[in-house]
């Protein structure tokens, strides 16, 4: 079986994502309107078994991943790491030798990037990076997707990131320097994104200390939760945060046709304000709905189908 392992948006590469995006975008079109669980007219992964790992909470990645695998005509299975083996000690390495005797693909969420990279190395089966603390690719492939729909092309985009330098902001800049677009990303001090996160965007990323400069002339402008799973609440870390909060005065000063996404799950009235979430320039429902659509070019691309 050829397989490859999606644990960055790198391991894809331009070109693999354009595959991915388009794939994503036509499949979406072509099921429009139809019952959520009828299968795509070629289930083109009839048969497969897709094993899902969570170590951390999810509402978005468990539920489109398990639609998704079931529209290709596949079928799930999820683990949580508090009910199975491996929240009693079980190795990584050994749990994806077993996985990879029933599954013919293994999609992982954890808290500690090492342990998607193990999961890699031992699995004789595509292995997907479903979010860590260092990354979030998937995501990315959704936002993507979310931008394109929304009729910008991504060359020469600027994007605009408020508040923390997390794993999502680094799979945004993997994905400017591998697409070309620019993401300046402004976050307080202590909470900027380490160099080689900035570096691994191959010139497209910056790093400024004022919101207003991060979204003058944005086409797109992304924030996130100010205190990621696994995170302390910091008092401090939130308090350094608010001249980063997205409001409308902020989004006010972007270009005038901007957009607003956010991953989700949402801290209304911290990251962003309602007014924005809920406001004429946010595309947050389209992009947790792509999150199912861009799973599905995802898993084609790890089964070899596309790219
Ligand atoms: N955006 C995202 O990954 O959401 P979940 O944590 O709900 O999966
Ligand atoms: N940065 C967030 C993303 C959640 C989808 C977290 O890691 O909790």
């Amino acid at each position: 079986m050829t397989y490859r392992n999606f644990l960055s948006l790198t391991d894809a590469g331009a070109d693999g994502i354009a595959a991915m995006l388009a794939d994503a975008i036509d499949r979406k079109a072509a099921r429009k309107g139809w019952p959520k669980a009828r299968l795509d007219v070629d289930a083109p992964l009839a048969g497969r078994v897709l094993a899902m790992v969570f170590e951390k909470n999810s509402t978005r990645t468990r539920v489109s991943f398990d639609l998704a695998i079931r529209q290709l005509g596949g079928v799930p299975i999820i683990l949580d790491a508090g009910t199975s083996q491996l929240g009693r000690g079980e190795s990584v390495a050994d749990t994806a030798r077993v996985l990879s005797g029933y599954c013919d693909a293994i999609m992982v969420r954890t808290d500690d990037h090492a342990k998607l990279l193990e999961m890699g190395h031992y699995a004789s089966v595509p292995v997907i990076n479903g979010l860590t603390d260092d990354s979030h690719p998937c995501q990315i492939m959704a936002d993507l997707q979310t931008i394109v729909e929304s009729g910008k092309s991504l060359p020469g985009l600027k994007v605009a990131w408020l508040g923390d330098g997390n794993n999502v902001l680094a799979s945004i800049i993997e994905a400017a320097g591998l697409m070309q677009f620019d993401v300046v990303a402004a976050c307080p001090q202590g909470f900027a994104p380490s160099d080689a996160m900035v570096a691994a965007g191959q010139g497209r990323a910056k790093v400024v200390g004022n919101a207003a400069e991060a979204v003058a002339g944005a086409d797109i402008v992304v924030t996130d939760t100010w205190i990621s799973m696994g995170q302390d609440h910091a008092e401090t870390k939130l308090a350094a945060m608010w001249p980063f909060q997205v409001n409308e005065g902020l989004m006010a000063q972007a270009k005038p046709d901007a957009k607003f996404l956010h991953c989700l799950p949402a801290h209304r009235g911290e990251e962003a304000t309602d007014a924005v979430l809920d406001g004429p320039q946010s595309l947050i429902w389209a992009e947790a709905e792509n999150r199912l659509h861009a799973q599905k070019a995802v898993l084609r691309w790890c089964f070899g189908q596309i790219g």
